[in-house]
């Protein structure tokens, strides 16, 4: 068990035990009535700096310093002059953040912010995929585990793989991992063969062709756009497609009105600020439930975020040789990218 999988542990019994023991009327008087006016208190006296994925609620994008998709925010994360960051993101985003940053203190909000796509690479099964396909490159999705990346020789994210792929020797055999959707998007996109670990993400996997070829035939003013994390079948439908940032910037410069959006719906907060005059149209999912909300992601609220702060904790924490070894292919992305 690494001391992050202890301190998630932990803190869950704790959060466990509180919940228990502390009548509702004492919880409520430890979170503060204007929780945008105390978080931004509490940035001032930690020197801390707010970094959130556009997956986030609205509330916790509206009082962030700096929202974007994983490689800006990896970005900021390794150029902040704060002695504190603050990720309101899932797990790999914060630990890509401590391995970029050990010096920092790194809080997440809730410690069980994981990600079903990470959590379907182990590190043990992958150690075998690898041993058996020798004299292969690795180069994994930044959506996975900080032992993943230790095994990785270049990590990538939606925005830079084509990009990062493109860059390596034709001769060169290339692992890919440990998503199978963009994995085969960017076969397609590089038209280079790739050996791909088969992960996936529950929330893309779970938008429906069928209702999505209804909504288009409902909507024909429509643009559907959609993140490469998708299946084959919803790319197919995709007039665009991109990571979070490329969809935002997408529906700000292009002269259509409308759009069908095949991700998770939290970015529509920014695409709505951006474009006020269009309208946004979440894809719609196999059945009734909100199921495109990430329930990772969702797990940070507003009350989290600032209690992490005030209680410094949740934080991040990594052996220092995953995080060595972890830092050498994200280095090596973001000097490709
Ligand atoms: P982006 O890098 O496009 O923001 O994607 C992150 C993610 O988790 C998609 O599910
Ligand atoms: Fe992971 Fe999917 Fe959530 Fe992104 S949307 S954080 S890939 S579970």
């Amino acid at each position: 068990m690494t001391q992050t999988s202890t301190a998630n542990t932990q803190h869950l019994v704790f959060a466990l035990f509180i919940t228990a023991v502390t009548p509702p009327s004492t919880l409520a008087a430890v979170v503060p009535d204007d929780l945008f006016e105390a978080i931004q208190t509490l940035k001032q006296e930690l020197n801390a700096v707010i970094l959130a994925h556009y997956y986030q609620e609205p509330d916790i994008q509206d009082v962030a310093d700096y929202i974007g998709d994983s490689l800006e925010l990896s970005r900021k994360a390794a150029n902040t002059d704060a002695d504190v960051i603050v990720f309101a993101g899932v797990h790999f985003m914060a630990e890509t953040a401590k391995i970029l940053s050990p010096d920092k203190l790194v809080l997440l909000p809730d410690l069980n912010a994981g990600c079903s796509l990470a959590d379907t690479c182990p590190p043990d099964a992958f150690a075998a995929f690898k041993a058996a396909h020798p004299g292969h490159l690795v180069v994994s999705y930044i959506n996975c585990s900080a032992e993943i990346k230790a095994m990785s020789d270049i990590i990538c994210t939606s925005s830079n793989a084509a990009k990062i792929i493109r860059q390596i020797p034709e001769s060169q055999p290339i692992i890919f991992a440990p998503d199978r959707n963009l994995g085969r998007y960017v076969m397609e996109q590089t038209g280079r063969e790739l050996v791909v670990w088969q992960g996936a993400c529950i929330v893309h996997e779970n938008f429906s062709e069928k209702k999505l070829v209804q909504l288009k035939i409902q909507h024909p003013e429509a643009e559907v756009i959609a993140h490469p994390e998708c299946e084959q079948p919803v790319l197919r439908q995709a007039d665009y497609i991109g990571s979070t940032s490329a969809l935002l910037k997408h529906v700000s410069s292009s002269a259509i009105q409308a759009f069908i959006v095949a991700t998770e719906p939290g970015i529509i907060h920014q695409m709505e600020k951006a474009a006020p005059e269009k309208s946004f149209i979440p894809a719609p999912p196999m059945n009734n439930c909100a199921c495109n909300e990430c329930p990772y992601m969702r797990l940070n609220t507003l009350e989290k975020l600032y209690l992490c702060m005030k209680n410094k904790a949740p934080e991040i924490t990594l052996p220092e040789d995953i995080r060595m070894a972890a830092l050498k292919p994200i280095q090596r992305m973001l000097e490709m990218s």
